[in-house]
């Protein structure tokens, strides 16, 4: 018996890839939306406009993709986008401006140990990555935090100031007082304010 032309698109129509992304179910078409290869890091950045996580290396080398999957760190540029299905997703844009790592990152600058970022490429991955070793260990070393980031890179270097701040974030997490970004010693020059008739290189790369 033929098939009425309406009945087939019904039961031809694909079941939906349904993700929570920073607290917010999506709903994608499978082969419109997303793809079978797609990247979980290229829907979130080039689909979404999630471009706080960075795509340096793309094959699981650096760290600067780091997301939370059901609050684990996961490398999102390792994991296709249809996997991630039914699972809840955390990009750096769905942290509080006041969440504890954060304030850390931003906050470090003790001498001996320097800041915990310089370019900021890598700093988001550095903080998922720190939040995903922090939902599993609230309390680690210095040696397990070092151990927990040795997966993510920074090419400024900024390893001790990183784990300074982890740690300082994890005395903030255990009730300890915040730190205060009022009375931050920043080790740079104060910045300077360009004449409005300053002509800036206009990029056109995403950020
Ligand atoms: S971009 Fe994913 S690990 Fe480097
Ligand atoms: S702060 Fe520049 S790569 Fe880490």
């Amino acid at each position: 018996m033929a098939t009425k032309p309406g009945k087939q698109a019904r039961e031809t129509k694909k079941t939906p890839i349904k993700i929570k992304i920073n607290g917010q179910w999506h709903e994608f078409e499978p082969g419109r939306d997303i793809v079978p290869e797609m990247t979980l890091s290229y829907l979130l950045r080039e689909k979404l406009g999630f471009t706080g996580l960075k795509v340096a290396c793309d094959e699981g080398a650096c760290g600067a993709c780091t997301v939370l999957m059901d609050g684990k760190a996961v490398l999102s540029c390792m994991k296709l986008a249809a996997e991630a299905h039914g699972h809840e997703i955390l990009t750096i844009e769905g942290l509080p401006e006041d969440d504890p790592v954060i304030r850390a990152f931003v906050a470090q600058c003790e001498p001996g140990y320097g800041t915990a970022l310089q370019c900021g490429f890598c700093t988001p991955g550095f903080v998922m990555a720190a939040k995903g070793l922090l939902n599993e260990n609230p309390k680690p070393t210095t040696g397990e935090i070092k151990e927990g980031l040795s997966g993510n890179i920074c090419r400024c270097g900024c390893y001790s100031g990183i784990a300074r701040a982890v740690l300082h974030a994890c005395e903030e997490n255990k009730g300890g007082k915040p730190r205060s970004f009022g009375s931050m010693h920043l080790p740079i020059g104060p910045s300077v304010r360009l004449p409005a008739s300053t002509s800036r290189p206009k990029g056109r790369g995403k950020p």
